[in-house]
């Protein structure tokens, strides 16, 4: 038999799977892929546990995944690589179009329960919290996120009570509530200067006026689900100084319910010696090279910024790339003195709910001399679904999510001979 198959150029186990069953093909994929987030408690809009849930919805998760909606993951992989990506095989979306076209069959029940599996992905996720973190900073305060159906953006205060400088190897968030904490981004301010923003709304005007306060790290850790924590590889950590506070600007979901949050930030110190320190790169409106950053009503403008070329040579650890709802597509790359491109992002579709940390598959070597440029557009017309003015109306750089931003942040450290073969 196997040689007539053989012969014919069809190999057994396309034949094994002509008819693919949920336990044995699908529930794998699902589990692996889906179910961190479509769990109770998790940010997905409803569960992907049991052969029911799946197949009730079977033709809508077939869709979703032919068009690469789901998984959600915005940065194009034939760009780059990332250690934190996420999306299915060719063949496992087939795999899923197959067993829908041909009715979604059941098939035997594994012996371990789907259950059980989705539990086993969603500890994971969290599997930094094995380790006993060195300090958990929680927000001062729970938020009632109230039961109006309206998405709320916040900031908060959260001093750290840190008498010493830390060296920090790892950083994770942990949302106080899954059910409606919907991204965030962690700052660092020394000034001491910040406090009143404790609660405060991401469109109150009052926010310019802290806004002109320069951040020790506007930058911290930027949290989506499933993008809990980052590593830094061995002997690299990031310095906070002494007297360092955290704010943190947290998006909420809308809510039919009255809901509470305290999330919390973990830092974990480095208990081996530290050899290179994670700096941050920031580029932002003020190095756009076609100023002003003015996106008028019914434009569709693009802004360009450029680095002074490097004077070391560097290995970048992740990217950080961040708009606001105007946002249609983002590029970041660097061009090193002998024209070669050095690839960090692509986004054709920017997807202001999905801001991720994207953490190169192994440090990246840009050598001494490279420059760094990014190109991000916007649609300010009344065709983005996303724009929150109608009639549009002229936006400009701001905090505000009203407002826009063209901001990068890069980790890095100087360069060590082998680093591109340090997998992160
Ligand atoms: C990182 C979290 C996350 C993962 C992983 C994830 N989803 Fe989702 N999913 C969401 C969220 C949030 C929504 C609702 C918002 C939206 O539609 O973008 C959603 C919506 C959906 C929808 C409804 C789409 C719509 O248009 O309303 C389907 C179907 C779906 N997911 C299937 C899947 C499948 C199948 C997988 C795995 C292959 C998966 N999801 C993986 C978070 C996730």
């Amino acid at each position: 038999m196997k040689k007539i198959l053989f012969m014919l150029g069809i190999s057994a186990s396309v034949l094994a799977q002509s008819k693919p069953t949920y336990y044995e093909h699908i529930q794998p994929i699902i589990a692996k892929n889906c179910a961190v987030c479509h769990c109770p408690g998790g940010v997905g809009p409803f569960h992907l546990l049991t052969y029911e849930d799946v197949a009730k919805r079977s033709k809508f998760v077939a869709k979703v995944t032919q068009i690469k909606y789901m998984p959600p993951f915005p940065a194009d992989k034939s760009f780059q690589h990332y250690a934190n990506e996420r999306g299915l095989k060719e063949e496992e979306i087939e795999l899923i179009q197959q067993w829908v076209a041909q009715g979604s069959v059941e098939g035997k029940m594994a012996r371990v329960s789907s259950s059980q599996l989705a539990v086993g992905s969603k500890d994971a996720r969290l599997s930094l919290t094995d380790k006993k973190p060195d300090l958990v900073l929680k927000m001062q305060n729970a938020f009632t996120v109230p039961n109006t159906g309206v998405e709320e953006f916040r900031y908060f205060h959260v001093p750290t009570g840190l008498k010493e400088d830390v060296m920090v190897d790892a950083i994770a968030f942990l949302p106080g509530n899954r059910k409606v904490v919907h991204h965030s981004r962690v700052m660092v301010d020394t000034t001491g200067r910040m406090a009143g923003l404790e609660g405060m709304q991401g469109t109150d005007p009052k926010l310019a006026e802290f806004q002109r306060i320069p951040m020790a790290d506007e930058f911290l850790y930027g949290w989506v689900p499933g993008n809990d924590k980052i590593q830094f590889p061995q002997g690299v950590a990031k310095k906070m100084s002494a007297n360092s506070n955290l704010i943190m600007y947290l998006h909420y979901s809308p809510s039919a319910t009255t809901q509470t949050d305290q999330s919390e930030i973990h830092l974990y110190f480095a208990k081996k010696p530290v050899e290179r320190e994670v700096k941050s790169l920031i580029l932002h409106e003020q190095h756009i090279t076609n100023p002003p950053f003015l996106i008028k009503a019914n434009e569709k403008p693009t802004f360009y910024i450029s680095t002074k070329p490097l004077t070391e040579d560097i290995s970048a650890i992740s990217i950080l790339p961040h708009m606001h709802f105007l946002g249609k597509t983002f590029k970041a790359f660097a061009i090193t003195p002998d024209g070669d491109l050095v690839p960090f992002i692509k986004i054709d579709n920017w997807d202001f709910n999905w801001q991720m940390t994207y953490q190169f598959e192994t440090l990246l070597r840009v050598p001494k001399g490279s420059v760094i440029l990014a190109e991000a557009s916007y649609d300010n017309t009344e065709e983005n679904p996303l724009n929150p003015f109608k009639p549009a109306r002229d936006v400009t750089f701001g905090w505000n999510t009203t407002s826009e931003m063209m901001e990068m942040v890069i980790y890095y450290v100087s360069y060590q001979p082998g680093d591109e073969k340090v997998k992160q």
